[in-house]
């Protein structure tokens, strides 16, 4: 840490104490392992967290969040929060290719430079969003720094290294497939792909044409590299915040989550997996998403219900939590996504709260 506080910031002074971002403004700061730009939306509020996201490769962060943040029903949720959208370096919009022999950062060293970026802008705890490498990233940045992280939203995390058989598969898919196939094969599940819905011509088109598609490969390559996080439950590694894992169901992760729970203390993991929303879950059910992420903020104090007055009245219920109503806190909460039931999960341990119309 200590060469992280050393940090000399480029580009733009860093704000002085009680000196505000202004909205969706795009900074950039320099770090041990290069640049990194983000992007802030809204302003600080007092005794809150920062949401941060951070997006999975081949996309960027209007690509990976962009839908939820602009659904409907987010804004009063998101309207309490100022927005850190971190891109991974030569990811932002108009980012020059890398030069031939650029060494792109690991995934530990993308998580290094968080701090670089926290300090730039005076924020000292984070609510995290992260999506595949993105939710790797965001979940290193957290065991290294427990106490600057309240909560976690995990989309598609694989914590694991990559064993000799995902290897061998790795490379005899490479023999075969482009980059861009590979790294939708990794976005999507292969039903979504063959389904060929618009969304998915949609990201492929992004993925395929690039004008960046080099430096996404940098970024594909380091998220192959990846280390083992060794969650372990029960040992010091372990995230110690509240975190809400996030699969669709028959998606490309879904065994890496499942298997990620297993790990984390059942105490503070939920895991909602859910139905129909491919292996992209935060672009095709924003709607279900917000409302498990509003549950998930009451559950740590923030937005009581009594201030989701919008949100609370005028959805029907769409999530039942299977492990919820015995009051047992021991067990990790499994949400699944139901379309029928009248019952939500409340974000407060073990219990469900019914919300009509
Ligand atoms: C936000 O309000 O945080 C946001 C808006 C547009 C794109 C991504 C995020």
């Amino acid at each position: 840490m200590a060469e992280l506080q050393e940090v000399q910031i480029t580009e733009e002074k860093p704000l002085l104490p009680g000196q505000v971002p202004k909205a969706a403004k795009t900074h950039s700061v320099e770090t041990p392992y290069g640049s990194v730009t983000f992007t802030v939306y809204g302003t600080p509020k007092p005794k809150r967290p920062a949401i941060l996201t951070y997006h999975d490769v081949g996309l960027n962060y209007k690509t990976c969040f962009q839908p939820l943040f602009q659904f409907g029903d987010m804004q009063e949720i998101i309207q309490n929060f100022v927005r850190v959208h971190v891109d991974a370096p030569g990811m932002e919009e108009g980012a020059p290719v890398f030069p031939l022999g650029y060494q792109y950062p690991s995934l530990d060293q993308l998580a290094d430079m968080i701090p670089c970026i926290l300090q730039y802008l005076n924020f000292s705890t984070i609510i995290g969003i992260g999506v595949g490498a993105g939710a790797y990233v965001l979940s290193r940045y957290a065991l290294n720094h427990p106490d600057t992280v309240e909560g976690l939203v995990l989309i598609n995390i694989d914590p694991n290294a990559k064993g000799w058989m995902d290897w061998a598969a790795h490379k005899l898919t490479g023999l075969t497939s482009s980059i861009p196939e590979m790294i939708l094969g990794h976005l999507f599940s292969q039903e979504d792909l063959s389904g060929n819905s618009e969304l998915v011509q949609k990201y492929r088109n992004i993925v395929t044409h690039a004008p960046n598609l080099e430096n996404i490969e940098l970024y594909w390559n380091s998220y192959n590299n990846r280390r083992d996080l060794n969650f372990e439950r029960g040992s010091d590694i372990t995230l110690k915040c509240p975190v809400m894992l996030v699969v669709g169901d028959q998606a490309p992760h879904e065994d890496a989550v499942v298997e990620c729970n297993s790990k984390l203390d059942p105490t503070q993991t939920s895991f909602l997996k859910m139905a129909d929303s491919g292996g992209q879950p935060q672009l095709t059910q924003p709607g279900k998403l917000t409302e498990a992420f509003k549950y998930f903020l009451q559950g740590m104090g923030y937005m009581a219900s009594s201030c989701m007055t919008r949100l609370s009245r005028s959805r029907t219920a769409s999530l039942t939590s299977a492990a919820s109503t015995d009051g047992n806190r021991s067990r990790s909460r499994t949400l699944s996504q139901s379309s029928e039931s009248g019952t939500l999960p409340s974000g407060l341990p073990g219990h469900t709260m019914e919300v009509s119309c």
